[in-house]
């Protein structure tokens, strides 16, 4: 009898010791939430929170400012930008041949400071297998393109599925420069140099072009369309890194035309940079690099 009288007592005793130590602690969080400046309460909280990814797709065919803007305007829209890049094979099936093979346009995408990793031989359209993946395994919260519209050879839209899932956003595209508009600069610049070469210009457009001649001539020799890419001071600073060279850094200077940026402008880069601690590129003007290739 007494001792069940003890056994009780004891778990009275218990029962009060938890719920006192559940109520200190509670006090203990509500004083530091209080107390807590509230930046402070703010990172603590962002750091509990998943990180938003963000998918963008495209060819980056002979890739220029205007697939650097998409990248730099998508990866503002999450903190991680995962980036796919079409096959050959889906390229041609949807818009023709490319020019740069996969493996130089995914050096190309590599390259940008604002991607965070890079899916090889991405489908053309987003497939429904293709968004389970996208969503299952790389986590993806929303799947990004230009507002331009992406039509597949049937007439359907080729992010149809991911904005009736509601998880589809849009960047404003760059106007003018694409793709095709560098491939007619560069049959205007074989025109030239083929008229004063006194060669037949038509077989030559025949070997550079792929199909885009029609494009040219429609623009005519005036050259292509004018670009709206405001290149302001705050944009400037957002593309460089905005850092100097520190007091006793190894500065590595590199000029050039780096006319049709690639691969190999790419690597040479990469390659000077590592040999100090700080790499200054001079870019030639278009007065240089004419003088250089006249026809041009
Ligand atoms: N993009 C852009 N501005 C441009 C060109 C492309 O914002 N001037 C965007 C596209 O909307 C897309 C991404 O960059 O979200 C990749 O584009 P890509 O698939 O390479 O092809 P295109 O849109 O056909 O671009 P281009 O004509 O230059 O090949």
């Amino acid at each position: 009898m007494i001792s069940e009288g003890k056994e009780q007592s004891a778990r009275i005793l218990a029962t009060c010791l938890i719920a006192g130590a559940v109520m200190v602690a509670g006090f203990s969080l509500l004083t530091l939430y209080l107390a807590a400046p509230n930046d402070r309460w703010l990172q603590w909280t962002r750091k509990k929170k998943k990180p938003v990814r963000v998918y963008m797709d495209g060819c980056f065919d002979m890739m220029h400012y205007g697939h650097c803007n998409a990248l730099r305007q998508a990866r503002a829209l999450g903190d991680q930008l995962v980036v796919g890049v079409v096959s050959d094979a889906e390229i041609i099936a949807n818009k023709g041949p490319p020019v740069t093979p996969l493996h130089e346009r995914m050096i190309m995408v590599n390259a940008v400071k604002w991607v965070d990793e890079v899916i090889s031989d991405a489908p053309y359209a987003i497939t429904k297998d293709f968004m389970k993946k996208l969503f299952d395994e790389y986590n993806i919260d929303y799947i990004i393109h230009g507002d331009d519209p992406c039509v597949l050879p049937d007439g359907t839209d080729a992010y149809e599925l991911a904005k009736k899932a509601g998880r589809y956003k849009q960047i404003k595209r760059t106007e003018g420069v694409s793709s095709t508009d560098i491939v007619g600069r560069m049959l205007l610049c074989v025109r030239e140099r083929s008229i004063s070469d006194s060669h037949n210009h038509s077989s030559l457009q025949r070997q550079f072009s792929h199909g885009h001649n029609q494009k040219v001539e429609e623009r005519g020799s005036g050259g292509t369309r004018v670009s709206h890419f405001l290149p302001t001071s705050r944009r400037i600073v957002q593309f460089s890194n905005g850092k100097g060279p520190g007091p006793d850094a190894r500065i590595i200077y590199i000029d050039g035309a780096f006319d049709l940026f690639h691969a190999g402008h790419v690597e040479i880069l990469r390659i000077a940079r590592g040999l100090g601690d700080f790499l200054l590129v001079g870019i030639h003007n278009d007065q240089t690099v004419r003088l250089k290739n006249p026809s041009c």
